[in-house]
């Protein structure tokens, strides 16, 4: 009953489950699928809709005297404290996000970025407590995000189509895919999903530059899917990287080891378990050296190691690994 495989199935129907009931909201993501978006405008119009309603902004932010949620800034110009609305606070803001960071910040940047990464800048007086839009329950998905900063962007702004929506900047276009790859994940966030790697996976995998210690370089693991990744994770043996077979090697002893083939030269064979350890057998005391595609040196219980949550982190973390060339 409790076996690994029907564990493992278990954990993929909850993670099903979870897909599918965001399913219909995320199709839209990463530019693909847009017929099947719920419909929504990228236009103030659009934007003011799911300020009020889906987005719950409301819930936190009032905009001038429309609303009473005191929590977040007020996004209209209010008082003594808000004197100018968002689209022109944003102008200011972005001239401080510049300063800080050294790159240039537009006001849409700072705006997107404020829903991408609230804790990148937290407004003087309020706690780091703004909602992370674009995860559950709140769950916008990319075009709602483009609505939404139309929306603030028409208070008191310039409003730029263009920075929005057709022509971003390449801050925007990093944060966009940001959120999309997060949201096609599930709603995971990719900055958790960087613990998670680290707290799980950096052990036999690595980024950039370097070989993996143990597993392959995952840098552009992004252009393989959503889907491959997954069953990467769930079920390592499905499909084994080439060059990544398990080898199973019985000295004359009777001995076994079980691991990469990671070398094979001067009469001898290295394998390497899934703890990194390098065992050095001479050939001439390899009684048999076979493959066994059923076996991975990847663990198949991460997914019980992992909550679900953790999972749809690490999901949208590898989904942001995109080739390098690709920009
Ligand atoms: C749970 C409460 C909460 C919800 C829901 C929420 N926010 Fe916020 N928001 C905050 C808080 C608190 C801040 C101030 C701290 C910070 O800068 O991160 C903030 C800051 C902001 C800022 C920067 C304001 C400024 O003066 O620079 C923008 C823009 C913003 N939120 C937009 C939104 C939008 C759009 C939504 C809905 C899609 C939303 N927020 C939903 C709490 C919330
Ligand atoms: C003990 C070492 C080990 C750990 C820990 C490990 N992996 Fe792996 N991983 C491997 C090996 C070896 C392969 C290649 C064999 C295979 O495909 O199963 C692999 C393959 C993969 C692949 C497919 C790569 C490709 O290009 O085909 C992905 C994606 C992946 N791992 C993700 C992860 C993630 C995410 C974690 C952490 C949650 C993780 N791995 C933890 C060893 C490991």
């Amino acid at each position: 009953m409790n076996s690994p495989i029907t564990r493992v199935f278990g954990f993929l129907l909850v993670v099903l489950g979870v897909y599918l009931w965001i399913g219909y909201s995320i199709t839209a993501l990463t530019g693909s699928g847009d017929e099947a978006a719920a419909v929504v405008e990228i236009t103030p119009e659009g934007g003011e809709v799911i300020y009020w309603g889906k987005g719950r902004c409301f819930t936190c932010h009032s905009v001038g005297g429309q609303g009473s949620a005191v929590r977040g800034p007020n996004h209209g110009q209010f008082g003594e404290k808000f004197q100018q609305s968002m689209g022109a606070r944003a102008v200011e803001r972005a001239l401080a996000r510049t300063k800080k960071e050294g790159v240039e910040f537009t006001a849409v940047d700072y705006v997107v970025e404020s829903l991408a990464s609230p804790g990148a800048f937290v407004v003087e007086g309020y706690k780091n407590e703004m909602a992370v839009v674009y995860a559950p329950p709140i769950s916008l998905n990319l075009k709602e995000i483009k609505a939404v900063t139309a929306y603030l962007m028409s208070l008191g702004g310039d409003l730029d189509m263009e920075a929005i929506d057709t022509a971003p900047s390449e801050i925007t276009k990093k944060l966009y895919s940001k959120i999309a790859a997060a949201a096609e994940a599930g709603g995971g966030d990719p900055e958790l999903g960087a613990e998670v790697f680290e707290d799980n996976c950096v052990e036999c995998h690595s980024l950039g530059e370097d070989d993996g210690e143990i597993g392959p370089n995952l840098s552009g693991i992004a252009a393989s899917g959503l889907k491959f990744i997954s069953e990467s994770i769930l079920a390592p043996t499905k499909s084994l990287t080439k060059g990544y077979e398990t080898y199973v090697v019985i000295n004359n002893e009777g001995r076994q080891f079980i691991g990469l083939k990671t070398r094979d030269a001067d009469g001898e064979v290295d394998i390497t378990n899934a703890l990194g350890d390098v065992e050095t057998i001479t050939k001439s005391d390899i009684k048999e050296i076979r493959i066994d595609d059923t076996l991975s040196i990847m663990p198949d219980d991460i997914s019980e190691v992992l909550t679900v949550k953790e999972y749809q982190d690490v999901l949208s973390f590898l989904m942001l690994q995109k080739p390098a060339e690709e920009e």
